[in-house]
């Protein structure tokens, strides 16, 4: 999910991808790695943190050679540490590989690797791929390029890959599938990245790998492209128009935006592996050891802050409704106050995108000191939380770096959602129809996320007229109340402008006396369930001559003839909203930030890590 940088020429290559992987530091990660191929010998630097103590670590060492790959890592799949810092050498130490995505299969082929006789030094998915390229080498006596292309047939997942070979020093092997790979051309040399960073100072030209190709590198033979299924591709070069200075942040103004962005990615990426439309059927393997204390369990208490606890909210309605399971949402920093009444037949579901949250981790150890089982939901691999806890579910976001959580929040709810269809399959309280046309809409949610990220350009019209409103009022019900409290926290947040989220039906018992021709109100008003009741209190807000703004399913007509702004998001089932419906609030929070002149990544008072109570 982060970066990779490849170098084959006549220059060292060591300094290009070091100063290249920096370029990709944007993207995030939490450590780095190089290796370089010199007179027949492959050296493997690799260091966890950032590429600044990569670099301290080799001052005295010897990293000559003009080829080589490097990759700064996002862990998904064993913690952040030297070891599990990529490049991954085989178990001959012949080739080493670099690789952004995730194997999904690698549990199975691993498996059946260490039954041939492999051993393995990481817990990365990654380091089965590069076992399995070797075995298939030694077996066929074929090309290494012939060895990754029948090995990337036997994974599922999600890579971009870079692999060299300690005896020829003339090659290197690229392919990709569902993770971007730039190749620049230059002269007589190549390069290979994630995104063109760290191409553009040195070549403009360009081919960008398309999904299910592999690209062979060489100063002798040139660019050679093929299918993994073997067919001839002819590259396709571009020339570049990036200017450096736009580069930084890939592209995007600010992390924020970026990360908003980011989200049909995201959530595909917290899916892939997890729900099989041909199967029909949906398996979070982190925590299927504990699926029958979870189906068992007399209740579920989610513990969680900010943002994350607005997930366990929302979780709350899926699982009740989806798997008949009582929930109760708790702010951790109450929970660990208040003696609460929990003992081994409760499961407590334990939410952080950072995984460090102090007051979350309090609560998690009060817990399983009463015997409870926890199941973790995080977004950081290797964090404390995720140490605490029993078991549990990664969300495979990315890293998020700007402060306002924007896509670890849908995938956490992207997890619930399946954690809800994995129990409500298990316990039989939802049909068969009902479960399999879950899926179909779950799977779906990416690219409805991808169209209403197009409204952008209105939203921002929205947010011109209300940037300086000092107030706003958000109201949503039943399973988007959470939604409203979550894009109030946003607006709030990072635009310091005062603002409450409210279940629709509550306002006429308080906020209503706010209402004036000056107050904004944003109402999440899809078809769903509460559709009329939410079309009366807009109609309150309105008759205090309160401006609204809803959020709408495409196409309804009542909503659009009394609100001041619709916002149209597609159809969906009601349980699968919250994903959809919080994405133009984002935005909405985020150009009306900007327009104020805020510092949308670093919120004044606010920290990425909650690490005090
Ligand atoms: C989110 O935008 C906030 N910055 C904050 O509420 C955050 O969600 C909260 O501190 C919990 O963090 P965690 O998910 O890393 O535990
Ligand atoms: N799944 C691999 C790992 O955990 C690659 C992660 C990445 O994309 O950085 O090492």
């Amino acid at each position: 999910m982060c970066g990779i940088v490849a170098y084959i020429g006549k220059q060292e290559a060591f300094p290009i991808i070091l100063k290249g992987l920096k370029r990709l530091e944007y993207r995030g990660y939490d450590s780095s790695g190089i290796a370089v191929q010199k007179d027949g010998e492959l050296n493997i630097f690799k260091k966890q943190g950032k590429v600044a103590e990569l670099e301290a670590y080799v001052a005295d060492k010897d990293t000559s050679g003009t080829i080589g790959i490097g990759h700064t890592r996002w862990a998904t799949h064993g913690e952040p540490n030297d070891v599990n810092a990529h490049p991954h050498g085989s178990g001959n130490e012949k080739f080493a590989l670099v690789h952004n995505g995730i194997i999904e299969n690698y549990a199975i082929l691993k498996e059946e690797l260490i039954t041939r006789g492999h051993t393995f030094k990481s817990d990365t998915d990654t380091e089965v791929l590069m076992h399995l390229i070797e075995e298939i080498k030694s077996q066929q006596d074929c090309s290494l390029f012939r060895a990754v292309r029948l090995a990337l047939n036997e994974v599922h997942g999600a890579y971009a890959i870079v692999v060299i070979s300690k005896d020829n020093p003339d090659e290197l092997i690229a392919a990709r599938k569902s993770s971007p790979l730039v190749i620049g051309i230059g002269k007589n040399e190549y390069f290979c990245a994630s995104d063109a960073t760290p191409i553009v100072e040195f070549t403009k030209n360009v081919v960008y790998l398309e999904d299910g190709e592999i690209a062979s590198l060489s100063l002798k033979d040139g660019l050679k492209l093929k299918t993994i299924e073997n067919q001839e591709k002819t590259p396709y070069i571009q020339e570049l128009e990036m200017k450096l200075e736009a580069l930084e942040k890939g592209g995007y103004e600010h992390f924020m935006l970026k990360e908003i962005y980011e989200q049909p990615r995201s959530i595909q990426d917290c899916m892939r592996g997890r729900l099989s439309l041909s199967e029909n059927m949906v398996s979070l393997g982190g925590i299927l050891n504990y699926k029958d204390k979870l189906v068992n369990a007399k209740r579920i208490i989610v513990v969680a802050c900010g943002t994350s606890w607005h997930a366990g909210i929302v979780g709350e309605y899926l699982i009740e409704e989806l798997a008949r399971i009582p929930v109760e949402v708790e702010y951790a920093s109450e929970f660990r106050y208040r003696n609460p009444v929990i003992d081994e037949n409760d499961v407590v579901i334990a939410i952080s995108q950072s995984g460090e949250t102090a007051d979350t981790l309090a609560a998690i150890e009060l817990a399983k000191s009463r015997g409870a089982t926890i199941v973790g939901i995080c977004n950081v691999v290797g964090s404390s939380i995720s140490r605490a806890t029993h078991c549990g579910s990664y969300t495979h976001a990315g890293p998020e770096i700007g402060v306002a959580s924007t896509k670890a929040f849908t995938a956490q709810v992207t997890v619930l959602s399946l954690m809800a269809l994995m129990l409500g399959r298990e316990k039989g309280t939802i049909s068969d129809e009902r479960f399999s046309r879950l899926l179909i809409d779950l799977d779906n949610i990416p690219h409805k996320v991808e169209s209403v990220l197009k409204t952008d350009a209105q939203i921002q019209h929205i947010a011109e007229i209300y940037k300086d409103s000092p107030n706003a009022l958000y109201l949503g019900r039943g399973i988007n109340f959470p939604v409203a409290l979550e894009g109030a926290l946003k607006l709030k947040e990072i635009s310091y402008i005062h603002a409450e989220g409210y279940p629709a039906a509550e306002m006429k018992h308080g906020p209503i006396a706010l209402i004036d021709e000056e107050m904004p109100t944003f109402v999440i008003a899809t078809q769903d369930a509460s559709y009329e009741k939410v079309v009366s209190n807009i109609q309150e807000v309105k008759a205090r001559k309160g401006k609204v703004i809803a959020i709408v399913t495409k196409g309804d007509k009542d909503v659009k003839g009394i609100a001041d702004h619709v916002i149209e998001i597609p159809k969906t089932d009601d349980m699968f909203v919250p994903l959809i419906a919080t994405i133009p609030l984002q935005l909405l929070s985020y150009h009306i930030a900007v327009m104020r002149g805020c510092n949308v990544d670093q919120p004044r008072n606010l920290s990425k890590h909650v690490t005090v109570e």
